[in-house]
């Protein structure tokens, strides 16, 4: 059963991007002993109910229970099946402060909307004139976006004049802003007269998602004021969200547009549009416009088995959690795996030909992960949903080939091993060399063993030397039918390359799979105009600069990780203008499209390029 009115029972999975957040869906005090609250969130009905002893719980009707918890004055729901942490705020419960819960105001819009606009500053004076801005003062001024190592977009620095900040305000005054998305529903706001920081009074705005293009606000407040009562202090905050609902609602896109073709935001500004990248980011689609983009929508598969394959090495076995087929991969391809934490990793795909219900990848637990291969490790279990592209094909198999040499390193194994299941399921002529660091970190070993008896060969705990001659021996003397493929740590890449170069293999018979840019990024090219779309901003972008440089100076938040056009994480939507696609991120049928780039390598060939930031 699947229908989407009103009170229809959604048997669909919760979009994994969201489904392991904790919504509120109330104040604590609003489930007495003994009592039950029956609330919607995610189209889903939910009981919440409090036993004699006041712990709560939570079932949604007819399923399996939920998690629900008492945190910060209201009562928190998570559907998914591995909850977050909930958000640490410490100043709740410091001496002198008192929580004072404002209501919870429906609200006819999508929930991811209402909290756009709540970090968006630039409304105030036209929206909340004579309150929180004045029409003489308009100019948001610059400040700091950044997404935390535990996935919480701060906006910090933030500072306007208001001339009515607060119930407890005298007059016109600085006020210095902190915001903290804490999950893509939650925000909050550290608010106090400029310069008194341990002062602030902190604004809850938690989104309950009823629909995708409805909610229920909750508005509370933890403050310092002790000279007002709570019905003065609700009645200044519900003034304001009273000004902003009607506007809210009015909106044409009731779900929140994340691709700039659909709809340039006038006023937005750098808060608001970090906020609409972190949603990109981290695939959310639930509530969000959908794209207007050709781009291929990606996928949700379930992660079907996890299992050890070797020391510190994960193999995934992934399926549609509907069952049925997935989209066809070749050897050679990998997937771009949104991970819990809004990481987005690419994974080769070690499939053989008979595995056409699944994907197999694995990962191999980085020491100096920045959290891709340890959320993999730790956080990913059977059973959740995953977001991932369609497999992309970078690496492929030469079909003129009457020969292939395949040199895997390390966790290099894993493209090599689809490509070596594929040779010789139809009998080719092939070899596969696996370098590693012991016998103990080879992995899929049954797999080689099954498939490729007789042609694979392990070499373990080589070194550097014997590897040297032994990759010698490897490239020495090769025929025109042959082609090497290698993939591995960076040092054996290069070894392959320059033995091959010098023993007289032409590079188009030597292919690699890099997940890290072999050589220095390109620098330098022809200067040219950037415009942001969000903000109509315009900068020049001189030769000897990167986009992702320029907009770092002007104060324009991008988040970026590798910066060498390997990861993906800077990928910008192009609005219009040529790019110059210096990357190995896109493929290449996806530079020829120039709809998306990656503003930390790439730069334009147009004198003018348009990029929705
Ligand atoms: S930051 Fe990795 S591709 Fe730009
Ligand atoms: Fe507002």
């Amino acid at each position: 059963m699947l229908e989407d009115t009103d009170n229809a029972v959604i048997d669909r999975p919760v979009d994994p991007a969201i489904a392991n957040d904790w919504f509120a869906v109330g104040q604590s005090g609003d489930a007495a002993r003994g009592q039950t609250l029956r609330r919607r969130l995610l189209q889903r009905e939910i009981e919440v109910r409090r036993d004699a002893s006041g712990a709560l719980s939570a079932r949604t009707t007819g399923a399996a229970p939920c998690a629900a918890r008492d945190h910060c004055g209201c009562i928190f729901i998570c559907l998914g099946p591995a909850p977050k942490p909930l958000f640490a705020l410490p100043e709740f419960d410091a001496p002198g402060r008192r929580f004072v819960y404002m209501g919870a105001i429906g609200v006819h819009t999508g929930g991811l909307r209402v909290v756009e606009n709540f970090l968006d500053m630039a409304h105030f004076p036209f929206v909340h004139s004579h309150i929180l801005g004045t029409e003489e003062a308009t100019e948001v001024r610059a400040y700091e976006v950044e997404l935390d190592e535990r996935q919480e977009l701060w906006a910090r620095g933030c500072k306007f004049v208001q001339p009515m900040a607060s119930a407890a305000s005298e007059g016109e005054a600085d006020v210095d802003y902190v915001y903290r998305v804490v999950n893509p529903f939650s925000p909050l706001l550290y608010k106090a007269p400029a310069g008194h920081a341990g002062e602030a009074d902190i604004i809850f705005l938690f989104v309950q998602p009823t629909e995708e293009d409805d909610c229920t606000v909750h508005f509370a407040i933890s403050l310092v004021d002790d000279s007002h009562s709570a019905g003065e202090i609700t009645v200044f905050q519900q003034t304001i969200l009273g000004q902003d609902k009607p506007i809210l609602e009015s909106h044409v896109y009731k779900r929140l547009p994340l691709d700039a073709r659909i709809e340039v935001p006038s006023r937005a500004d750098a808060g608001s549009s970090a906020y609409r990248r972190w949603l990109r980011q981290i695939g959310l689609r639930w509530g969000v416009e959908p794209m207007a983009a050709a781009a291929p929508a990606p996928l949700v598969v379930e992660v079907a088995d996890k299992r050890s394959v070797a020391d510190g090495v994960a193999a995934f076995t992934l399926r549609s959690p509907a069952g049925g087929p997935l989209p066809p991969m070749t050897p050679g391809a990998h997937l771009d795996v949104h991970l819990p934490g809004g990481w987005i990793r690419q994974y080769s795909l070690c499939n053989g030909p008979a595995d056409d219900g699944c994907y197999t990848i694995a990962v191999k637990r980085e020491d100096a992960s920045r959290g891709g291969s340890a959320a993999m490790h730790d956080a990913v279990r059977p059973g959740d949903l995953l977001r991932v592209s369609l497999p992309k094909n970078n690496f492929a198999l030469d079909r003129s080939a009457t020969r292939s040499l395949l040199i895997a390193g390390g966790i290099g194994i894993t493209p090599l091993l689809a490509m070596a299941r594929h040779l010789a399921a139809r009998d080719g002529d092939v070899h596969l060399h696996y370098f590693c660091r012991s016998e103990a970190h080879a992995a899929f070993r049954t797999e080689l063993d099954r498939e490729l008896a007789g042609r694979w060969t392990l070499h373990a705990g080589l070194t550097p030397e014997a590897t040297r001659n032994t990759v010698e021996g490897l490239l020495d003397g090769s025929d025109a039918g042959t082609h090497s493929y290698t993939c591995g740590p960076l040092p054996l890449m290069q070894l392959v390359e320059a033995t091959g170069t010098a023993a007289g293999w032409p590079r188009e018979r030597m292919h690699f799979e890099y997940f890290k840019l072999a050589g220095p990024v390109e620098a330098g090219g022809m200067p040219f105009e950037l415009t942001l779309a969000r903000s109509g901003r315009t900068v020049q972008v001189p030769a000897d600069r990167s986009i992702v440089d320029v907009l770092r100076s002007i104060d324009v938040a991008i988040d970026t990780n590798c910066e060498q056009g390997v990861c993906g994480t800077c990928l910008c939507t192009v609005v219009d203008g040529t790019p110059e696609h210096r990357d190995q991120y896109l493929s290449a049928g996806e530079k020829a499209g120039n709809m998306q780039m990656l503003p930390c390598v790439s730069r334009s060939r147009s004198q003018t390029l348009v990029l929705d930031l």
